[in-house]
């Protein structure tokens, strides 16, 4: 493994998401990704990263002005995991001669062991840092890391921006990317056509049935037992920003006692946990919601995926004010 450095030791972090958990009723995301939530994830993830055709990637950062040989880049990848979808791109830059130091940030200690292992035989410079992003000292410690490079690029790989409030989100990256600096960012995109909307729809709104591993070991671990509630969908928006929006509710259909950090919390019958928001995107939309706060948009592309029946699109962003 490279660097690790430790913005904030992982208990504190897991007391803080079980503390909203049960104040808010919601499940902070960051949860799902704790201890075996990372290998759950990628049970099901590294398929689809198999399919990333990084050659085009390669091709899309090179015409870009700012992969210049001759500068420093520092590739943030937030939400890193385990660092696989950004692998082979960060290994054929550095092998033409770039200079790239790569920094992977992740609020869990398990996704940055597995990303210390994907990049373990890789000759550029790579740091890892265990960090929630959306705390408030975050850009000022990261700063200390990054600032010696001549440019710096953060990427939300693997539909990450999409998991959160997009205000929070948008607002958190404007004050964390500094003017002449990029956004990269990976999002599952809307079809013209409605009936492969529809199919989208359908897809989305199966995805807990889909990745029951994945969501299964999380309501297990929060004692969230399915004998005594569901999981439902609610499809919405996000106001003038145009998505389709899935986010899934755990419902209690007879009382459950749930116990954690030495306390105890009954839900009730009716009442939600909310466990997780996705998002697909009107890409036009996107890019003036970031416009509105300092980003001005510079490419995209949508990677050939293969026989994968969904879509990823990517979208690069340079800070302007
Ligand atoms: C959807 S996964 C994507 C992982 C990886 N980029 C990929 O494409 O496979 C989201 C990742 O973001 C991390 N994460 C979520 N919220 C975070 C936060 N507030 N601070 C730091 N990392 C966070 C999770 O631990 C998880 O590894």
């Amino acid at each position: 493994m490279g660097d690790l450095v430790v913005f904030c030791d992982r208990d504190s972090l897991e007391t803080r998401y079980l503390t909203e958990f049960l104040s808010e009723r919601r499940v902070p995301q960051n949860l799902f990704y704790l201890m075996n939530g990372a290998d759950s994830f990628y049970s099901y993830r590294n398929a689809e990263v198999e399919q990333i055709p990084w050659r085009q990637e390669y091709d899309f950062f090179t015409r870009q002005a700012l992969w210049t040989r001759g500068q420093r880049i520092g590739f943030v990848s937030l939400g890193c995991g385990n660092a696989r979808p950004e692998q082979m791109l960060l290994r054929s830059l550095h092998r033409d001669g770039y200079d790239v130091a790569y920094f992977g940030v992740d609020s869990s200690d398990a996704m940055l062991t597995l990303a210390g292992e994907t990049l373990e035989n890789e000759s550029f410079e790579r740091s890892y840092v265990l960090a929630d992003f959306g705390e408030p000292d975050f850009p000022s410690g990261l700063w200390r890391l990054v600032g010696g490079c001549d440019s710096r690029l953060f990427a939300m790989i693997g539909a990450t921006f999409g998991n959160f409030d997009q205000t929070f989100i948008a607002d958190l990256l404007g004050r964390l990317v500094p003017p002449n600096d990029y956004v990269y960012l990976d999002v599952v995109p809307m079809f013209q056509a409605e009936d492969q909307n529809g199919k989208l729809r359908a897809r989305l709104s199966r995805v807990p049935e889909n990745l029951s591993r994945f969501f299964d070991r999380l309501l297990g671990m929060l004692g969230l037992s399915l004998a005594q509630g569901r999981v439902v969908c609610t499809e919405s928006g996000d106001g003038d920003l145009h998505t389709m929006r899935f986010t899934f509710h755990f419902e209690v259909e007879s009382r459950i006692t749930v116990s954690c950090l030495g306390t105890e919390a009954d839900l009730l019958p009716g009442e939600r946990i909310e466990l997780l928001s996705i998002r697909a995107y009107d890409a036009e939309s996107l890019k003036q919601f970031l416009e509105h706060r300092g980003f001005r948009f510079l490419d995209t592309y949508v990677p050939d995926i293969g026989h994968y029946s969904h879509l990823w699109q990517r979208l690069l962003f340079v800070k302007t004010a």
